[in-house]
């Protein structure tokens, strides 16, 4: 019986981005089928793995007995009604096993009769010796056979365990046409997976109310865990549409569902409180802000908001990503003609209110690529790069990521969290540029560093002037018009 596991789930199992694995397809050092890899394929190319079917289970207990107060615990677990219709899936495919397993049994036992019966009849003359000994010698190879674990079966065992574990803690959502596939783990609803996977599901209220995240279930089981307001027609329901703001996914699912592109998310209005100022030095602050807890800001990374406090108002990049809830990060250069920068520098403080207006914008990521991709800060540039990142991060499809932070007199002000990512990811490096006048001779050569530039997508931010001149840099280098995309501030 051929055991297969998808992707996105052996990513997990094995420890190694999708990328990685990606790549083993391309260069035949992995066999898949349908996207799915076997069992026994998986073990040949990872040998050297070590399946531990305990370590979810630990994970679980070790939440539960020591960090962590009742309330993440919850969290961290599905929602009971999904954890039992889990379980329960889990217990039907386990009796189907049995089942057959029984049968399996049922079937060598005749087997054995058989040849009893055959061995009788052909007698204990010398005419039937033939076949006496061919039969032995099929009895002598099954009792062997069923007496010895073959190679692998612990290994296979483990793994198959963990995978089991694994299905009990989270499920696999692909959304239809797009391709964008992600896990919805601990009571999570699927929506609220989607925005931390960095997937941009069309939404509007997020508490069951618009309809706006209608989507339709072409395969597996969903399971509504909020009561919502807004009524579905009757027809909706008979052809498989829910909200995906008030359901999880009790196993792996298949769903058609709308993304956003820039253009589709519409302008809102809402009050945010300020969380901290952090004030990197007399040049450059970080404002975090909480957005109310009845209404997230819905945004693409990389776009721009605009602020109002006491009067005055400015429009900046969001660095952080939606995936981050209901935190928004933005960096402010203090500049003598940016009223809303003289507020922040001059004493706007923790629960002050701040207005916030948008998103605006269209310098989001291409976010099915796979390509690998450069990205290009001068200066506070580095906010809506900063954001993108994050978000290429989440959705772990890009091949490689290389950030290029060229500074001005503020500085690497977040020079620490670049040189984590890049210790943290395989795939992502981190090249600081010190401030200079001529920023030219450093374009060229960060473009001189890739002579295959052709393959890349760029995406850079700065001053107009600033991104004209990268501009004209990459393209001499061989970068296509199409791949470069850039905003300006
Ligand atoms: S987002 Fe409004 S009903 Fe789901």
């Amino acid at each position: 019986m051929s055991h297969y596991l998808p992707l996105s789930r052996v990513t997990r199992l094995v420890g190694i981005s999708r990328h990685a694995l990606q790549e083993m397809i391309r260069g035949g050092t992995l066999d898949t089928f349908d996207g799915m890899v076997e069992l026994d394929e998986l073990l040949r190319a990872f040998p050297a793995a070590k399946w531990d079917d305990d370590a979810e289970y630990r994970r679980v207990t070790e939440i539960k007995e020591k960090a962590f107060g009742k309330r993440v615990f919850e969290r961290a677990m599905p929602d009971k009604e999904v954890l039992s219709a889990r379980l329960i899936e889990l217990g039907r495919e386990y009796a189907a096993t049995k089942a057959l397993l029984m049968h399996y049994s049922q079937v060598l036992s005749w087997l054995d009769e058989k040849i009893d019966e055959i061995e009788e009849e052909q007698g204990p003359g010398e005419q039937g010796k033939e076949t006496r000994h061919a039969l032995h010698t099929v009895r002598a190879f099954i009792a062997r056979n069923l007496g010895e674990m073959p190679p692998g079966a612990v290994q296979a065992r483990a793994l198959i365990a963990q995978e089991r574990i694994m299905k009990i803690m989270s499920a696999h959502v692909t959304i239809q046409p797009s391709g964008h596939e992600f896990f919805v783990e601990s009571n999570d609803t699927i929506l609220e997976a989607a925005l931390r996977a960095g997937v941009s599901l069309n939404y509007g209220c997020s508490n069951g109310n618009c309809g706006e995240c209608r989507a339709r279930l072409m395969s597996g089981e969903v399971k509504k865990v909020h009561a919502h307001d807004y009524v579905l027609s009757q027809s909706e329901k008979d052809s498989g549409v829910f909200l995906m703001c008030c359901c999880a996914a009790v196993n792996d699912v298949v769903l058609e569902a709308g993304v956003a592109g820039a253009n589709d998310i519409q302008e809102q209005h809402l009050a945010a409180k300020v969380k901290s100022v952090e004030e990197f030095n007399s040049r450059l602050a970080v404002l975090h802000l909480q957005a109310p807890r009845s209404q997230r800001l819905r945004f693409l990374a990389g776009q721009a908001i605009r602020l109002s406090a006491q009067g005055a108002s400015g429009l900046y990049a969001i660095a952080s990503c939606p995936c981050e809830e209901r935190h928004i990060e933005i960096h402010i250069s203090h500049q003598p003609d940016d009223a809303f920068s003289g507020l922040l520098f001059g004493g706007l403080k923790a629960h002050d209110s701040v207005e916030v207006e948008g998103p605006y914008g269209e310098f989001v990521l291409e976010d099915v690529s796979a390509r690998p991709i450069i990205f290009v800060a001068f200066g506070i540039g580095f906010a809506p790069i900063k954001s993108l990142i994050q978000h290429a991060m989440s959705l772990d499809l890009a091949e490689s990521m290389d950030l290029h932070w060229l500074a001005d007199e503020a500085g690497h002000y977040q020079n620490n969290l670049c040189r984590a990512w890049a210790d943290a990811l395989d795939n992502f490096t981190y090249v600081p540029h010190a401030q200079t006048a001529d920023a030219e001779t450093v374009l060229a050569s960060i473009a001189g560093d890739y002579p295959d530039l052709h393959r890349y997508d760029v995406y850079a931010a700065g001053t107009a002037a600033q991104l004209q001149a990268a501009r004209s840099v990459f393209l001499e280098h061989g970068l296509p018009e199409q791949r470069w995309s850039a905003s300006s501030y």
